[in-house]
């Protein structure tokens, strides 16, 4: 089979590193990709969002499927304008991507469903004196999420109402995200460990892949701006057997019944990200696609061929499928570039790479091949994946860091204690 894998992140050099041991795969393409990528795929300069010529390409060069990693064209519809021209692609259409697309529209299906989630209040631009209202009579902290896709930007946890009302100023007048932050949903903070569960589904039944955690700020210790992750390991030593089934019963299942019921199945990958409060898991957001940085700590898991499992979500045969672990574990450290997520230089050689052990994946998320060099082209610019023998996280965390040291680019920036709440369990 031929594939064609649309994105350039480190999700995608994960998905095209797993999808080119399946003995069922031939040719791998990727659009646009990046330098990482090149090397184990062809790289195709068509952008994400140009469904005309990625629809040429795929006829022209005789695809048997698409794999869409990012949630963009998927929100726009990539999805429906493949199978309206009879082409396989793997992932959601454009309304069962809504879950992720609009936070109004997943807050209400949750409510909908008896789905456990923070409480809330929606509101829109038109009804900001009722949002002042209620953030007034509120008590903090309270988080302020923007309607629509904001690149991890839409998300505010406000200590003060002060702060909340400075940032509905910022969405409502100042319209700092544009039209993704003209509704906003306000909901009440919840506290506990963050989980990401990973799963694949034809829209009726589904496989869960091994949790992850993710590093979701810029800081160790969790401190300082949010960023797209800094970091992930799995699988998740807390999340035992009893909390899953929680999680399945009350959330999964749920969910993915629900989205049938309401005429949108889901189909591809659907991304649960949960609080473990004290009263139980709670939804904080779901996505539409695989998460970046849980997808590289997530796919050296499974023994089970991807394609088949992408095939089986496709033609509605997850059912058949018997999904197969290893019995390691693995950590993820992001390597960025200095003053991400805010402004920052690109442009700049990396160099290092011959000198990488066995039992560690490099997945390039912001590179390219410029001048014989591969140079840095992203805030986050590189995934250092270490796959561990067995479930000791202190030795894959070793193995991750030692890799990490050896690998350098001018202002290249980490985190110090990617993993270590593993090691607390
Ligand atoms: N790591 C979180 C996400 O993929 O959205």
């Amino acid at each position: 089979m031929k594939v064609l894998v649309i994105g350039s992140g480190g999700r995608e050099h994960a998905l095209v590193w797993k999808i080119r041991q399946s003995p069922l795969v031939t040719k791998i393409y990727c659009a646009p990709g990046n330098a990482g990528i090149g090397e184990i795929a062809e790289l195709v300069p068509i952008k994400p969002n140009d469904f005309d010529s990625l629809i040429k390409f795929v006829k022209d060069n005789k695809i048997d499927f698409t794999v869409v990693g990012p949630e963009q064209p998927l929100i726009d519809g990539v999805v429906d304008e493949f199978e309206a021209v009879g082409l396989k692609i793997f992932g959601p259409s454009k309304s069962a991507a809504e879950i992720e697309g609009s936070k109004t529209f997943a807050k209400e299906f949750m409510v909908g469903n008896n789905i456990p989630t923070a409480n809330f209040k929606s509101f829109s631009i038109e009804n900001r004196f009722e949002a002042e209202r209620y953030i007034n009579e509120t008590p903090v902290p309270i988080v302020v999420k923007a309607d629509g896709l904001a690149a991890g930007k839409g998300v505010t946890i406000c200590e003060t109402k002060d702060a909340a009302l400075d940032i509905l100023d910022a969405l409502f007048t100042k319209k700092i995200l544009g039209t993704a932050g003209e509704k906003i949903v306000i909901e009440d903070f919840m506290t506990g460990e963050e989980l990401s569960i990973l799963t694949i589904t034809d829209g009726t039944d589904f496989v869960i892949l091994p949790p992850a955690q993710d590093y979701k700020k810029i800081l160790d210790g969790d401190l300082g701006k949010n960023t797209g992750g800094m970091g992930a390991y799995a699988p998740t030593p807390f999340a035992d057997e009893s909390i899953l089934d929680e999680i399945k019963r009350t959330i999964i299942e749920p969910t993915i019944y629900g989205m049938k019921k309401e005429g949108r199945p889901f189909k591809g990958c659907l991304y649960f990200g949960l609080m473990l409060t004290e009263t139980g898991p709670r939804v904080v957001e779901y996505n539409c696609r695989f998460g970046d940085p849980e997808t590289q700590v997530v796919l050296p898991l499974i023994e089970t061929d991807l394609v088949e499992l992408m095939l089986a979500s496709i033609n509605n045969k997850i059912g058949t499928i018997e999904l197969r672990i290893k019995p390691i574990s693995t950590v993820c450290v992001v390597m960025s570039s200095r003053g991400y997520p805010d402004s920052y230089e690109v442009g700049k050689p990396i160099t290092g790479f011959d000198k990488i052990s066995d039992n560690v994946l490099i997945f390039h998320s912001g590179t390219i091949f410029e001048n014989d060099a591969i140079v840095t082209a992203g805030g986050r610019v590189l995934g250092i994946t270490a796959l561990g023998n067995s479930y000791d996280f202190e030795e894959t965390i070793h193995s991750a860091y030692r890799v990490v040291e050896k690998i350098t680019f001018d202002g290249a920036y980490y985190r110090s204690d990617i993993g270590k709440k593993a090691l607390s369990r």
